[in-house]
């Protein structure tokens, strides 16, 4: 398959999914040798372009470029002249003069993204924007699950929590209704999206229901960032309805899996005791984050070079 960018989930596909998933094993092999590198994407720079707070996703994208010999340049907004008034335009323009192969870009704004990939050559990878989508956290769930379910198709995916101001959720719903998963959201009317319509999905406001049945049940943190109102009585009665305790694991299927993408507010969304539980796959998804990004980077700029 050939892709320019990744902004969004949709651009790969189902197919496109599986062959992420499928470059993927292979980079977590690279990634258990002794020297974990390959030559795959030497004489290549990729460029961070983070206008948003991230700790897992910069770092594992700078991990992975550097696994696959690429050139590395990190861009810090707090300290660019953006603070000097200059556009993102006029930015993106500017980096792409010094010579590089792709932009790895998070924004606060949904659509930023397709913007840059409109004025620039190089690829563009959409690594969060705004509520919008969030592509490479969806593959690397979708592949953690693969991992320890043996697939996606027909597994029962719950996804409780802020799902409105959630790109993680948009990208996790399409990538886990492209495989064939049956996906229910979990939330408080408040923190739905307005319209659910065309979403792939069924709606609960029963978590204690739902859990019986799932055989992931994926946790999302509260967007306070990005909340303009007061859309929860208090964060202690959201836990109480829907925080995944120690009690409410016992409802759970023994062999059902607990999912977050980070980072995690302990005793809010979940507990620690839970987060700390060997189903608790939440340190293994940062993990497979790594090779998957490889495989991204890879399927973008090095398609062609032998690993
Ligand atoms: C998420 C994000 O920034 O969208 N984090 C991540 O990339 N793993 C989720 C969040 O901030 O809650």
């Amino acid at each position: 398959m050939t892709v320019s960018h990744l902004l969004s989930i949709a651009d790969l596909g189902a197919e496109g999914i599986d062959e992420v998933m499928g470059l993927t094993d292979s980079f977590v092999e690279v990634s258990a040798r002794p020297i974990p590198r390959v030559p795959a994407l030497r004489g290549k720079t990729v460029v961070w372009l983070f206008y948003e707070d991230s700790t897992r996703t910069r770092l594992s994208f700078e991990q992975a470029a550097k696994r696959l010999s690429a050139d590395t340049m990190n861009f810090n907004v707090a300290t660019s002249s953006v603070r000097k008034g200059e556009s993102l335009r006029d930015t993106v323009l500017t980096i792409e003069a010094m010579g590089v192969d792709a932009i790895v870009v998070r924004h606060a704004s949904a659509g930023v993204p397709w913007q840059i990939a409109s004025w620039i050559g190089a690829s563009v990878i959409n690594a969060g924007d705004g509520w919008h989508e969030h592509p490479t956290q969806a593959l690397l769930d979708c592949y953690t699950i693969r991992k320890h379910l043996g697939g996606v198709s027909g597994r029962r995916v719950a996804i409780v929590g802020d799902i409105r101001h959630s790109r993680v959720a948009r990208s996790n719903v399409l990538a886990f209704a492209a495989l064939g998963a049956e996906v229910t959201l979990v939330a408080p009317p408040t923190l739905l999206p307005p319209s659910l319509t065309g979403w792939p999905v069924t709606v609960s406001h029963d978590l204690d229901d739902v859990l019986g049945r799932c055989d992931v049940v994926y946790l999302l943190r509260m967007q306070r960032e990005r909340m303009t109102e007061a859309l929860l009585p208090t964060l202690r009665e959201y836990t109480a309805g829907y925080g995944l305790t120690a009690r409410r694991v016992d409802l759970l299927d023994e062999k059902a899996l607990v999912m977050h993408p980070g980072p995690m507010n302990r005793g809010v969304e979940i507990s620690a005791e839970v987060a700390d539980l060997p189903r608790s796959l939440v340190v293994d998804q940062v993990r497979n984050g790594v090779a998957v990004r490889m495989a991204v980077l890879y399927l973008l700029l090095g398609s062609g070079v032998a690993l």
